[in-house]
């Protein structure tokens, strides 16, 4: 089913709004937290609220591919969520295993791209061999590239990179003088992706918990009260009308921003006029 065709005209109006008002987050990234309270506060298993969990996934992950967004980062099991009941454990996993057999056909027809961060040799064995197959059967897909962090975490991986970093200077490969914040993120699992642009997550707690802790470094922060089975597309283009509002700086100050949009413009509207006069 091809997403595109699947939207209703007053849907297919927000998006088109918030796609001419402003600029869309190229990565967005998301901490999705509150399935276990969204479920206790309802009486149910925490196991229901990450089903539900799954709902708001599909919901995003397509709104965000309809929206053209480039990357969308989940963080759906950091390494620190192994310390959980061996039962939710076991839960979390057959929900990704059932997603990824459900799901994987009509993520491919989207052209959605599957890419994944983390220590996927501590997941279990069908668990990684879907993955391995999403990846290869998804890799040229030129849509939405969809990462999802599975037994990550950021320490985690900022010691992996260091560990390399170490090795080839070893082996000759790389001296410490070479060693920029570029030649770091090079060694880093997200160095195919840019950093995020913006940061969303779910049910009020302001933290990272361990999640792109490098990458963030300069990202939006969005945090909602909403818990995650609760947030759907709505609450996504509300999140991305915020982020339109920001002025992003980088360290620097407002008027400089001013002026660099100014010569953009400029630039843009130059080579518009020039393009306009070539002779095809
Ligand atoms: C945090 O809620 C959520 C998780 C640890 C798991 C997120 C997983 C899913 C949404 C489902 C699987 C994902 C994919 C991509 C198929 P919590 O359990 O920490 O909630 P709490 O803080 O209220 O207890």
């Amino acid at each position: 089913m091809n997403w595109l065709n699947q939207q209703s005209s007053q849907d297919n109006d927000i998006q088109n709004n918030i796609i001419q008002s402003g600029k869309l987050p190229r990565h967005l990234a998301v901490i999705m937290d509150g399935n276990g309270r969204w479920a206790v506060e309802r009486k149910f298993s925490r196991t229901a609220g990450h089903r539900e969990g799954i709902e708001s996934v599909r919901d995003i992950v397509k709104a965000s591919s309809q929206l053209g967004i480039q990357y969308l980062t989940l963080y759906a099991f950091s390494i620190e969520n192994w310390k959980r009941p061996v039962s939710e454990v076991s839960v979390l996993m057959k929900l990704l295993e059932h997603f990824l057999k459900a799901e994987l056909n009509e993520l491919h027809e989207n052209k959605v791209r599957i890419n994944t961060i983390g220590k996927i040799s501590s997941l279990p064995q069908n668990v990684q061999k879907l993955l391995h197959d999403s990846i290869e059967k998804t890799k040229d897909n030129e849509g939405l590239t969809l990462t999802l962090a599975l037994s990550y975490s950021g320490r985690w991986d900022i010691v992996r990179s260091v560990q390399m970093i170490a090795l080839d200077i070893r082996r000759g490969k790389v001296s410490p003088e070479d060693i920029s914040e570029d030649l770091f993120s090079s060694y880093l699992q997200t160095s195919k992706i840019p950093d995020p642009d913006l940061l969303i997550r779910t049910s009020g707690e302001m933290r990272l918990s361990n999640f792109l802790i490098w990458e963030l470094a300069y990202s939006e922060i969005y945090i909602t009260d909403k818990f995650w089975p609760e947030f759907r597309r709505t609450d996504l283009y509300e999140s991305i009308m915020n982020y339109q509002k920001r002025e992003r700086r980088f360290g620097k100050t407002s008027d400089q921003i001013a002026i660099e949009n100014n010569n953009k413009e400029s630039e843009s509207y130059i080579s518009r006029v020039v393009n306009a006069f070539k002779i095809k």
